[in-house]
């Protein structure tokens, strides 16, 4: 990478502000339902501390708020999990930006700080300058490891990085490794699995993925309008009738390039989703029937695939895996692909990590991404705003 990272730079006595994805889920009660995101942030955090920085001040977003102040999407559940997972005491502040928060980051007897969500200002997803350049004042040094959030260009992504030194966290350096090296030089052979509900979602994907890999295995919701193109029968699974054409394109760009396109080939379906237990398995989806997961001979033969696999890179679940009657096409592939030896496991963000972690398999996995949109555009082979803005290694001598 070509750009700075934590270990090039001199953090003793200085004043750090780092940019954290403590986007985490939440339930009804305000509890984290998953606490990974903020698991790994703590390397680079307790980095900073050990080289003796005088402060740490954490900064993220959580949800959507649009500028306003919502009770619901403070980010008090994060302090406290954050503190009980790094075992230091950690100072959350009410705001993100003033005089305020200027004193309290330097009255403070905590090293740890956590400012309040970005996105009670618009001034954030706007990337608006007096903001970011607000935000700068705080600290010496700039630091982002919130790769779930690193293709956005927002003030505390991108705008910031006009005004300090910005370095990589290791987290992001960890990221950026492997996908990076998945998309650019995988060691072959190279085996990608796709699923989730739209093919309109995964389009650059399947384009920048089809000239690298030798497989693309395609299960879930996107597999309905490839095989609809294909002139099968999907009753009334899901379908995106205005990419049938695209669909076709794609099928004969792989067939082209010598990539095998793997298709679901039998079929949990049900009538209704309500009725979970009259499901059935089919080799030909009837009218009136639709698919909710991959059946037992597709399994086999997705596993076949797998099984001459030296890098595989997986995003998106093989059915509609939140409902446990329709999980079991999602599970065996995640738990075959957990107990393969030699292979270089690397699941996309968003629902497949969601997967993953829902079956316990995590260990088994080589990387398991922290973002969802940004691991899907870093796959789709885009530059991300917020890798690009970090000072590169050249400008300040570091080779
Ligand atoms: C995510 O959860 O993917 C990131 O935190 C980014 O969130 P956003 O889509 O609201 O920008």
């Amino acid at each position: 990478m070509n750009k700075l990272t934590v270990k090039d730079i001199d953090l003793k006595n200085k004043k750090v502000i780092m940019r954290a994805d403590f986007n985490v889920p939440l339930d009804d009660r305000l509890n984290i339902t998953d606490d990974r995101r903020i698991r790994e942030a703590l390397p680079t955090i307790k980095y900073i501390l050990d080289q003796k920085a005088k402060k740490v001040i954490l900064m993220s977003h959580l949800g959507r708020p649009e500028g306003q102040v919502i009770d619901s999407m403070r980010l008090t559940p994060v302090a406290k999990k954050l503190q009980e997972l790094l075992g230091e005491k950690v100072l959350r502040l009410d705001d993100c930006i003033g005089d305020a928060v200027k004193k309290a980051i330097e009255t403070s007897a905590e090293r740890v700080i956590l400012l309040e969500n970005l996105r009670f200002y618009k001034a954030e997803t706007k990337n608006d300058h007096e903001f970011a350049k607000k935000l700068a004042s705080l600290a010496d040094i700039y630091i982002n490891d919130a790769f779930g959030t690193a293709h956005r260009a927002h003030a505390s992504t991108e705008g910031i990085t006009k005004y300090l030194l910005s370095v990589a966290g290791f987290l992001l350096e960890k990221e950026i490794a492997y996908l990076g090296k998945a998309v650019d030089n995988p060691v072959k052979p190279f085996v990608v699995i796709l699923g989730g509900a739209k093919v309109s979602d995964k389009i650059l994907l399947i384009e920048n993925l089809i000239s690298k890999a030798d497989a693309i295995i395609i299960g879930g919701g996107m597999a309905y309008t490839f095989l609809k193109a294909k002139g099968r029968n999907i009753g009334k699974s899901i379908c995106e009738n205005d990419k049938l054409e695209l669909a076709r394109d794609l099928l004969k760009k792989a067939e082209a390039s010598g990539v095998q396109i793997a298709l679901t080939t039998d079929f949990v379906v049900v009538e209704s989703f309500d009725k979970p237990q009259a499901r059935k398995i089919v080799a030909d989806i009837p009218e009136g029937w639709e698919g909710v997961d991959i059946g037992p001979q597709t399994r086999k033969e997705f596993k076949k695939i797998l099984s001459t696999a030296k890098t595989v890179v997986w995003n998106g679940p093989m059915g509609v895996f939140e409902i446990d009657a329709f999980a079991e096409g999602t599970r065996e592939i995640a738990q075959y692909l957990a107990g393969l030896k030699g292979v270089t496991s690397i699941i996309g963000g968003g629902d497949s990590a969601a997967a993953v972690s829902k079956f316990g398999l995590e260990k088994g996995m080589t990387h398991i991404s922290t973002g969802g949109g940004a691991s899907l555009e870093f796959l789709e082979g885009k530059e991300l705003p917020g890798i690009v803005a970090l000072t590169n290694k050249e400008r300040v001598g570091v080779r």
